[in-house]
C-alpha cells in the first residue's frame, strides 16, 4: 500500500496515531492542484482524493472548478431539450426501470410527427439542441432516423441534435451522422468489466460500449459518455478507473448522476448514490477535462431539490430540461421519482432561467458546442 494512503502513522515512541487532519487537508490541496496542473492523476492519487475529500476539500475544488469553467465558458448554461422517444428497450439493465424483463412498465414510442412537433415547440422555447433519447427498440430503424434528422434539420437550420439510442454498428453511426446527427451519448456506465457484469446481463459487454464509443469518435460526433454514482457494488477503485477511461477517451459531454433505485428492477431496494459525492465528481472531471459540455442531470435534481445549482457551482454547464409529451413522460421511468414537471420541463423554462440566474449564472439560446 503506498505510503500516503495510511490513513494512521506512528508517533516518536512507535504508538499508532490517526495521520492529523492538517496533513490530509495538505495532501487533499495538493492533489488538486496538481490534477489542475497536469489534468490527471494516477489511479491511487484518484483513489486517495475521493477517499479523504472533506468539505474544505470541495469548496477548494468547486472554486477553482469554476474559476475553468468560466474561463472556457463564462457563465453561460446551455439547455438541452431533451425527447424522450421510446421507452421499449431490448436490453435487460438490472438498475433499468424500462428494462425488458419489466413487465410493469408502460411502453410507449413516438412516431416521427410526434418527434417532430416536440422539436417545434422546444424551438419557440429557445432550445437549440434537441437530445433524442430512447431504450434500444428496433422500430427506430437508420431509413427512420435519417430521414427524420434531415426533417428536423430543414425545419430548424443551425439547430444540433443529439442522438442518446444506445448502441449500434458503426455503419449505422456512420450514416446518422451523415444525415446530420452532430453528437451521441452513450454513458459507458462502469468502466470496471467485473463491475460491468454486475450491472449487466451476460450479452450486454463493456467491450462493445468501448468499441461503440471509439467508432463514434472516429466518425466525428461529438461524444458524450459517463457514469453512475454509487451503483451497486461500486467501489472507489471502480471509480478511479471511471476517470482513467474518460480520459483516455477525451470526450466532449460527461454525463454522471447519482444512482437512484427503481422498485420494480432487481436492485429495487438497493440504496441511492449521494449527491454529495456525485457533485465531487463534477467538479474533478471539470479539472480534468477542462473543456468539457457537463450537465447537472436529472437524477441529480430528483435526489436534491438543489442538486442542479449544486452542480453547477461544482462546474457543471448544461442542463437538459424534458420536451417530451406531457402524456408520455412518466411512462418514461428509468429510476423512481424521476423529475419530469417543475423546472425540469421544458413549458417551465422561465423558472429554470430564474433559478440558474440566482446563482449569477444565465440560460443562453445557443447551440452550445464543444469549445
Ligand atoms: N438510476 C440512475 N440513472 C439511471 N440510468 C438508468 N437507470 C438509472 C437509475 N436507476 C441512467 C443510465 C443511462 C441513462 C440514460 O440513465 O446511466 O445511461
Amino acid at each position: 500500500m503506498l505510503d500516503y494512503l495510511r490513513k494512521e502513522c506512528r508517533d516518536s515512541t512507535g504508538f499508532v496515531v490517526p495521520v492529523p487532519d492538517r496533513m490530509i487537508m495538505q495532501e487533499q490541496y495538493e492533489l488538486i492542484d496538481k490534477l489542475l496542473e497536469t489534468r490527471e492523476l494516477s489511479k491511487e492519487e484518484w483513489i486517495q482524493v475521493l477517499e479523504n475529500r472533506n468539505a474544505a476539500s470541495a469548496d477548494y475544488l468547486f472554486e477553482k472548478a469554476r474559476r475553468i469553467r468560466e474561463a472556457v465558458y463564462g457563465k453561460d448554461v446551455y439547455i438541452r431539450g431533451l425527447i424522450e422517444i421510446s421507452s421499449y428497450c431490448k436490453n435487460n439493465c438490472y438498475y433499468c426501470g424500462i428494462r425488458r424483463d419489466n413487465r410493469k412498465a408502460e411502453r410507449y414510442r413516438l412516431t416521427p410527427e410526434d418527434i417532430l412537433r416536440c422539436t417545434d415547440e422546444g424551438w419557440r422555447l429557445g432550445f437549440r439542441t434537441f437530445v433524442l433519447q430512447g431504450g434500444e427498440d428496433g422500430y427506430y430503424t437508420d431509413d427512420l432516423l435519417c430521414d427524420l434528422l434531415e426533417k428536423i434539420k430543414s425545419r430548424h437550420p443551425g439547430c444540433a441534435v443529439t442522438l442518446s439510442l444506445g448502441e449500434r454498428g458503426e455503419k449505422s453511426f456512420r450514416r446518422l451522422f451523415e444525415a446530420g446527427a452532430d453528437r451521441y451519448l452513450l454513458r459507458h456506465e462502469t468502466a470496471d468489466s467485473n463491475h460491468y457484469a454486475m450491472l449487466h446481463p451476460p450479452e450486454q459487454r463493456l467491450e462493445t460500449r468501448k468499441e461503440c464509443l471509439f467508432a463514434l469518435k472516429r466518425i466525428g460526433y461529438q461524444v458524450g459518455s459517463g457514469f453512475m454514482v454509487g451503483s451497486p457494488g461500486q467501489t472507489t477503485e471502480n471509480l478511479a478507473e471511471d476517470l482513467l477511461f474518460l480520459k483516455e477517451l477525451n470526450p466532449q459531454m460527461v454525463g454522471i448522476g447519482p444512482f437512484i433505485p427503481h422498485h420494480d428492477t432487481p436492485f429495487g431496494t438497493c440504496p441511492a448514490g449521494s449527491v454529495e459525492l456525485t457533485v465531487y465528481l463534477l467538479g474533478l472531471i471539470r479539472l480534468m477535462l477542462p473543456h468539457v459540455l457537463l450537465p447537472a442531470t436529472t437524477a441529480l435534481g430528483t435526489l436534491d431539490p438543489q442538486g442542479r445549482e449544486k452542480g453547477i457551482l461544482a462546474g457543471a454547464n448544461v442542463v437538459m430540461p424534458n420536451l417530451s409529451p406531457v402524456a408520455v413522460r412518466k411512462k418514461y421511468s428509468l429510476y423512481d421519482n424521476k423529475l419530469c414537471t417543475g423546472e425540469e420541463a421544458a413549458e417551465s423554462l422561465s423558472a429554470l432561467k430564474e433559478r440558474i440566474h440566482r446563482i449569477g449564472y444565465t440560460v443562453v439560446i445557443d447551440r452550445g458546442d464543444y469549445r
